[in-house]
């Protein structure tokens, strides 16, 4: 294949066949095409994009660069979840272990904080000795033993996106509908599952600030699963404003927890129900949605979810005993909060100043490789649309370093706004993408 001759026609807007898209990813994970050529073809895709069949050629392509897991073992249903990412977003850890509870079967592979957006494998690396890096033979013992088990990308799947996104980091191409779309997809896809339901946040705390960016991301990812044979919903959701109460690794697992538990806070739990519904619909649990929320409200109160998270937790190496104490968890040497300097209505948490000033504390990484503090994050008491009155705390910061709690609670300042008035209520699902 001559790659030059492949990036001169994607840059003066051609479309690619499936057979250049294939030989390209295929040289590329091989690496008889070299980082400068995939650069320059990386950015002639940010300016040309893609249309539905190259994403979807893409996709495939770098499926077949590694396996995919073998599921037919199991009887269940296969259906997993995927967020594109926020601030607080971290619905992963109690949407999974409530539909394993529930009798789906959940291989959740899943990837870490980037920026002002948080990761699952970094949240569940805060509870003691979890293990998330399993090689594929530990990952089916713990799908097993638990109905769902949740690790980092293995070697052995979709190697070309883990290439690809890590040259993208460095050539200012991640943001681009199709090669998102693409990665994400490849990664699922590779999960070997029957159904896939995503989470696309819009907001100021997620990738997609634009409602019609989220649709075009949403709409791009469930063409390409439908195209694959699979049953791929999406929820585009707002992400304007922090989900639940509390950002940062450990405060969010402990969240979690409570939410299992049935005191979570309002609207993640809402979330959690909403998407736990989709999943039962796509794995034939149940034929409504209103069916499969009474379900999630049952299997919920069962208890059942939080001991098969309990179980999750002890076959990947980590401390069940977190359960019952939270002070297992790493700790911050200090709190302090913020209050309010008048009386009204929370109108405003800007959710991506808020993911930036938890970053300073030390719980997001700035590049892929940074080292993050599990303990430290921002646990909120007034969310938008809450009355607070003068002095009363707002939120609480968790720091180990006095002069990053300095900085954070300068910015949170500027993040949160008061107004006399309670501002317009804002719903958690904007849109239902499907095929
Ligand atoms: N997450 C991914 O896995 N890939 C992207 O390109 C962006 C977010």
């Amino acid at each position: 294949m001559n790659i030059p001759l492949l990036i001169r026609k994607k840059r003066d807007g051609g479309i690619l066949t499936q057979e250049e898209i294939a030989a390209f990813v295929e040289g590329y994970t091989r690496g008889s095409v070299p980082d400068y050529q995939a650069s320059a073809l990386l950015m002639a895709i940010y300016f040309r994009g893609l249309d539905a069949r190259e994403t979807a050629d893409l996709t495939q392509a770098m499926v077949r660069s590694g396996q995919t897991l073998d599921l037919s073992g199991f009887s269940q249903p296969k259906i997993d979840k995927h967020s594109t990412g926020g601030v607080g977003d971290k619905t992963s850890l109690v949407v999974a272990p409530v539909a394993a509870a529930a009798g789906l079967l959940v291989p959740m592979i899943s990837g870490r904080g980037l920026g002002h957006t948080g990761g699952t494998l970094d949240k569940l690396e805060s509870i003691p000795n979890f293990n998330t890096q399993l090689s594929l033979g530990e990952f089916y013992r713990v799908l097993r033993v638990c109905s769902m088990a949740m690790a980092g990308q293995t070697a052995e799947l979709a190697p070309a996106d883990r290439k690809l996104y890590a040259l993208r980091d460095v050539t200012a191409t991640v943001e681009s509908i199709p090669l998102i779309s693409a990665s994400i997809m490849s990664k699922k896809l590779a999960e070997g599952i029957d159904g896939l339901v995503l989470d696309v946040k819009a907001g100021s705390g997620a990738f997609m600030k634009q409602l019609e960016d989220a649709r075009a991301l949403a709409q791009r990812m469930v063409e390409i699963g439908v195209a694959s044979g699979k049953r791929v919903r999406a929820l585009i959701t707002d992400m304007s404003q922090p989900l639940g109460c509390a950002v940062g690794n450990a405060l969010e697992v402990v969240e979690c927890l409570e939410t299992l538990a049935g005191r979570g806070p309002q609207d993640l739990l809402q979330l959690c129900r909403e998407l736990a519904a989709q999943m039962f619909v796509l794995g034939g649990l149940d034929t409504s949605l209103e069916a499969a929320r009474t379900r999630f409200d049952s299997v919920l109160a069962s208890g059942r979810p939080l001991e098969t998270f309990g179980r999750v937790i002890a076959e990947q190496g980590g401390d069940p005993h977190v359960l019952e104490d939270y002070t297992r968890f790493p700790q911050a040497k200090w709190q302090e909060s913020l209050v309010a300097s008048g009386d009204g209505y929370v109108e405003e948490l800007e959710a991506e100043t808020i993911g930036r000033a938890s970053m300073v504390l030390g719980a997001g990484r700035e590049r892929v490789d940074s080292a993050i503090d599990p303990a430290v994050g921002i646990v909120f008491e007034k969310k938008v649309g809450d009355s607070v009155e003068t002095g009363e705390r707002l939120c609480t910061l968790h720091a180990n370093d006095a002069d990053r709690l300095a900085r954070a609670k300068e910015m949170l300042r500027g993040a949160i706004a008061i107004s006399r008035q309670p501002p317009a209520s804002r719903p958690l699902v904007l849109e239902r993408v499907e095929a």
